[in-house]
């Protein structure tokens, strides 16, 4: 097989790259390892910037989002017995995020793909990345014993954090920056009404909470747990326990508990591969970098890499303008690095770090005093939670 643009991976980032291409005339080829079903099954984050609502009404998959989706004008955040409120709409000058479930946002495009006659290879097995330093790379997958090839002008390499294409790169050709935290967050999905309208963050001296939401029926809570923890060891009883336990006292009494849906154990981390092209492979969303949920900027980051990628694409193949492909890595990285750097920040400024100094937790205290007490500090805040410009 022939294409212009070959995908590694059918997670959010590859579908939305493809369906805007596609729209756009432009041949495109998603190979993705696993089924349909099992992509929609992961449960991630719900909250979109504004612009990545833009990007997907663009894609033609906005309809559903626009419905069933909240906007959320701020968000809370929880601490010492009070809460204060982040007026995103107030601080930027009328920016708000959307509240709509990454499971939601890929079912709309997997639907969206198939309506206009996307190419999506699922179970495709040992993708393999081939040439990818010369002008005609390609990829082989297996179906079953029989082998396949696509060729390709380029290779975006979709893939995820443990995806093959990254790993395709020569080590001395990338670098790697990584920083671990030693602690996970701990995710009840349940079918409640949430505590919070909007979403609520917590810092407690017995560790971080986070009250977010689906929709005003479904709740999504996390608490940060030590990484010795099990799934097992928390009954979904322990689990509201404990979760009330770091909420103010007033809020912790208007918890709706019930059976989770899902419950799940994520260690936190931050990563970034640079640079974020190699020869004709272009890395995008998770596969070329992590961040720790705080901030929520995981699916976001991702979001940003495919609006720079489909403007580079489109100026190459409409008006053989290779200037946004040669652009590509810088420009994405530097907004990627603003987003591991408001992810760090979030996460610094919320959680319980074993080994802190008394020091550091002082200081911990007084970002969020100096938060809540400076319009410019709050606004800071905001303008990255609503997603800064592409
Ligand atoms: N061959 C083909 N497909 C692969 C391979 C492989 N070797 N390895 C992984 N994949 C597929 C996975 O099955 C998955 O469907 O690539 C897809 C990658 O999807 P994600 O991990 O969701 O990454 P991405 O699309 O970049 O999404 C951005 O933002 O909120 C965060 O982590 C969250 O998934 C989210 C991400
Ligand atoms: C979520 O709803 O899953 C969620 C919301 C906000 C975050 C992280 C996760 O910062």
């Amino acid at each position: 097989m022939k294409t212009q643009v070959g995908i590694v991976g059918g997670g959010p980032s590859g579908l939305l790259l493809s369906q805007l291409l596609d729209l756009k005339g432009i041949d495109n080829v998603i190979l993705e390892k696993h089924t349909r079903e099992y992509v929609l099954g992961r449960i991630r984050a719900g909250v979109l910037e504004h612009g990545f609502a833009a990007l997907m009404r663009e894609a033609e998959v906005g309809e559903r989002m626009d419905k069933e989706g909240e906007i959320h004008d701020g968000f809370y955040i929880a601490h010492d017995g009070i809460c204060e409120r982040v007026d995103l709409k107030g601080l930027t000058g009328g920016n708000s995020v959307m509240i709509y479930g990454q499971t939601e946002l890929t079912r709309d495009l997997y639907e969206a793909r198939e309506k206009i006659g996307g190419k999506v290879i699922h179970n495709a097995d040992d993708v393999a990345l081939h040439d990818i330093s010369t002008e005609k790379p390609y990829l082989t997958y297996k179906v079953g014993d029989e082998e396949k090839r696509v060729d390709c002008d380029y290779i975006i390499g979709a893939d995820g954090f443990h995806g093959v294409s990254r790993q395709s790169i020569p080590k001395d050709a990338i670098r790697i920056f990584e920083q671990v935290y030693p602690f996970g967050w701990l995710g009840v999905l349940s079918h409640t009404k949430p505590v919070s309208p909007e979403i609520l963050y917590a810092k407690h001296p017995r560790g971080f909470a986070l009250c977010s939401l689906r929709s005003q029926a479904m709740s999504r809570y996390y608490i940060q747990v030590p990484l010795t923890d099990k799934v097992e060891d928390w009954s979904d009883e322990a689990f509201w326990q404990e979760l009330k336990t770091r909420l103010p006292g007033d809020i912790a009494d208007k918890v709706i508990t019930g059976p989770s849906i899902e419950k799940s154990i994520a260690p936190l981390r931050s990563f970034v591969a640079e640079p974020m092209r190699f020869g004709n492979l272009f890395l995008a969303g998770d596969a070329a970098h992590i961040v720790p949920p705080t901030g929520a900027r995981g699916l976001n980051s991702a979001a940003s890499d495919i609006y720079y990628l489909y403007h580079a694409m489109l100026a190459h193949y409409k008006q053989g303008d290779d200037s946004g492909l040669e652009a590509y890595s810088q420009k994405a990285l530097a907004r990627v690095w603003k987003a591991q750097r408001f992810s760090w920040w979030m996460t610094n400024m919320l959680h319980e770090f074993p080994d802190n100094s008394e020091y550091e937790k002082h200081l911990q205290q007084t970002e969020l005093e100096y938060l809540f007490s400076s319009q410019n500090a709050l606004a800071s805040a905001a303008e990255n939670y609503v997603g800064l410009p592409f």
